[in-house]
């Protein structure tokens, strides 16, 4: 099986390996990193629970060799904490609007949401379901997702307000 010499940057850190041809993404970034926080769901391209962000865009890293990323910057779940024992807003957000049951979705939906909060700091609720819309979660039935970004969007736009502030509890 052949070889290649890989470079990329992941959550910021120059990373150098030898993998193979056919080595997927997300096993590079779970077997090889550890970085296991990114989830592997279907394993063709239908779930997203693998999704991690490559120069700034969401991809499904199962659908990826590792070779392909080449030169690429890596963002994993990760690499959205503040630090290793702290949330983000986004992810406190989750938290507070309960957006997670089993979790197996979680680090899909918060790559996907982050980017969407990148690039649209007061998205709509259909924007945010067009986001999240190729991220399928089992549990949740999405309400309290949607609920979670939107959140976040308004705390990150400075409005720090909690969900009790909103409904008064
Ligand atoms: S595991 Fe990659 S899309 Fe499902
Ligand atoms: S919280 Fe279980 S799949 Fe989304």
């Amino acid at each position: 099986m052949s070889q290649h010499e890989l470079t990329v940057t992941v959550n910021g850190v120059c990373r150098r390996a030898r993998v193979a041809a056919r080595l997927t993404l997300v096993d590079f970034l779970r077997d090889e990193l550890h970085l296991t926080g990114t989830h592997v769901g279907c394993e063709h391209g239908v779930c997203g629970a693998c999704s991690v962000l490559l120069d700034g865009r969401p991809v499904r890293s199962c659908l990826l060799f590792a070779v392909q990323a080449e030169g690429a910057a890596i963002v994993t779940i990760e690499g959205l904490s503040p630090d290793p024992e702290g949330l983000g807003i986004l992810q406190d957000s989750f938290w507070e609007t309960h957006a997670q049951q089993c979790g197996y979705c979680t680090p899909g939906m918060l790559i996907a949401a982050h980017a969407l909060l990148q690039r649209n700091a007061d998205p709509s609720e259909a924007e945010i379901r067009d986001a999240i819309s190729g991220n399928l979660c089992r549990c949740t039935g999405y309400q309290q997702i949607v609920e979670a970004v939107a959140l976040a969007a308004r705390r990150l736009r400075g409005v720090n307000v909690t969900e009790a502030d909103e409904h008064g509890g």
